[in-house]
């Protein structure tokens, strides 16, 4: 008999879905975690980040508040204030989490846990102590950290990462964010909201390449407007530190080096699985480049043996995560969890303006289906009423395969992160432009917007030329 019906390496994201929808299930749940339960996401991810991203939105409405007709001024940003605002958030979700996790009769087993056995993990606790539990399933959910350049030293002081930018207790007069990726374009945003001279360097020739190539310039045109720098197409040499900085060296697009300083560098050039050292290749668990490798239905090749999260090629997002340690416990419970599309999960760039989609970017649909077998129309924020209460630029993007359903949503502007569970529905459900125009849409409400998409998608347009 094993310890637990289902023993889980990790306590982010993908790792405590797991244990909650088991222990919902009936099973016996372990659950190593040699950190805070809550992992990446809610302690140094997502929720702080946002909070930051939310306190700069605050600073932004002060700053601006002249442009509506309410008299008020910045007087300057309290980043320990800040600070204590988004620990106050992270500490009251997670006393819910770790309440959640108890109430549910989960054993949370604390320390750094090691894979020993085909179906056992050694545990070794703060003091040394060595424990090993057994499961009938073991799920590896170790997660994801900050990863570096070769030869590139993150020092914690000027060059940092995103975790430790989370944790300064002032403003930067100056920063050069390295990648112009969903976290440089978050931290970019905030920063220039508090009042830093910030320089992105990206080695593509855009901002958030991963998403549509409309969506990267219209993020730029915005962020130009709000006086952020710019060096795309630009890959970093090396940086050195100064008396009162850093100096990094670049590679201009016509091949001439040139030296930028300023306060810090955040280094955001992506995330690397935590897998190292925790015996999984020993036990047969077959790693590309650090990650494991899995089917589509999360498992491992080796029996009883799933993982889950950012250890997992694809998407690092804590909603996916959490989609995969449903699924897993489902699968373990016996039940038939219906298969996760890795295309259907949204995705959500919090900067100001945000970038959010779903679905294929015009350039997949058209090497997936053909250029001329795909069709793309661009709704202006322009024309809707709430962005323009906003003062929020920006567009709806859709593509369509012909005749065919909608098999891409893309957004731009403050606030239409929000929009994107409607878009997720739209995708997911297949729908053609003539199944989501004739749903009524609120007025005035930016989700109108993604309504008035497909009225003109469907040839009907309302707040639109045809
Ligand atoms: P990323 O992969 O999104 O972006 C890294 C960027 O760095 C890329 O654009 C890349 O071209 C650039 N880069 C790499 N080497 C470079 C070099 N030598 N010189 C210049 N540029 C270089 O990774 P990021 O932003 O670090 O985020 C890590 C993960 O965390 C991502 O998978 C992201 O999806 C996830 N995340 C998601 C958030 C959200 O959903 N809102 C928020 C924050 C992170």
């Amino acid at each position: 008999m094993a310890d637990f019906d289902v023993l889980i390496l990790g306590a982010g994201s993908g790792g405590y879905a797991c244990a909650l929808r088991a222990a919902q299930l009936g099973l016996t749940v372990g659950l190593v975690e040699q950190d805070k339960l809550g992992g990446t996401c809610l302690h140094v991810g997502c929720i702080p980040t946002k909070a930051l991203l939310h306190a700069a939105e605050v600073a932004d409405s002060a700053r601006e508040a002249g442009q509506f007709g309410i008299q008020a001024t910045l007087e300057g940003v309290d980043m320990p204030g800040v600070n204590a605002y988004a620990d106050g958030v992270v500490s009251r979700l997670h006393k819910g989490l770790t309440g959640l996790i108890t109430g549910r009769g989960i054993t949370v087993i604390e320390g750094r846990g090691r894979l020993s056995g085909p179906n056992e993990v050694t545990v070794t606790a703060a003091d040394g102590a060595e424990a090993s539990y057994s499961g009938e399933n073991l799920v590896l959910a170790s997660g994801s950290y900050p990863r570096t350049l070769p030869g590139l030293e993150i020092d914690g002081e000027r060059v940092i990462t995103s975790e430790q930018a989370l944790r300064l207790d002032r403003v930067p007069r100056s920063v050069i964010v390295l990648g112009g990726g969903v976290i440089g374009c978050e931290f970019a945003s905030v920063w220039r909201s508090f009042g830093a001279e910030v320089t992105i360097l990206e080695a593509l020739p855009r901002l958030v390449p991963a998403e549509d190539e409309a969506c990267s310039k219209a993020l730029e045109r915005a962020f130009r407007k709000r006086k952020i720098t710019m060096r795309t197409s630009t890959p970093f040499q090396s940086v050195t530190t100064t008396d009162d900085g850093v100096a990094v060296t670049v590679e201009g697009a016509n091949g001439e080096q040139s030296v930028l300083e300023a306060e810090l560098m955040l280094v955001a050039v992506g995330r690397g699985p935590v897998t190292d050292g925790l015996g999984f290749e020993e036990h047969g668990v077959h790693l590309d480049r650090g990650f494991v490798v899995t089917d589509a239905s999360c498992r491992t090749g080796v029996a009883n043996l799933w993982a889950v999260g950012d250890i997992v090629p694809g998407l690092q997002l804590a909603h996916r995560g959490f989609q995969q340690g449903i699924f897993v416990a489902e699968m373990i419970a016996g039940l038939d969890p219906a298969p996760i599309d890795e295309t259907a999960i949204p995705r959500v760039t919090y900067s100001r303006p945000e970038v959010a989609s779903v679905g294929l970017t015009e350039a997949q649909a058209a090497e997936r289906h053909g250029a001329e077998a795909i069709k793309t129309l661009t709704y202006d924020l322009g024309g809707n009423g709430k962005s323009q209460i906003l003062k929020t630029q920006g567009f709806v993007k859709l593509v369509q395969r012909v005749d065919g359903p909608v098999v891409g949503i893309h957004l731009v502007g403050d606030r239409v992160g929000e929009l994107i569970g409607e878009a997720q529905l739209i995708y997911g459900w297949e729908a053609h432009p003539e199944d989501v125009a004739p749903l009524v849409h609120a007025h005035p409400t930016q989700n109108e917007a993604l309504g008035e998409a497909h009225l003109a998608l469907a040839g009907k347009a309302l707040h639109a030329h045809s």
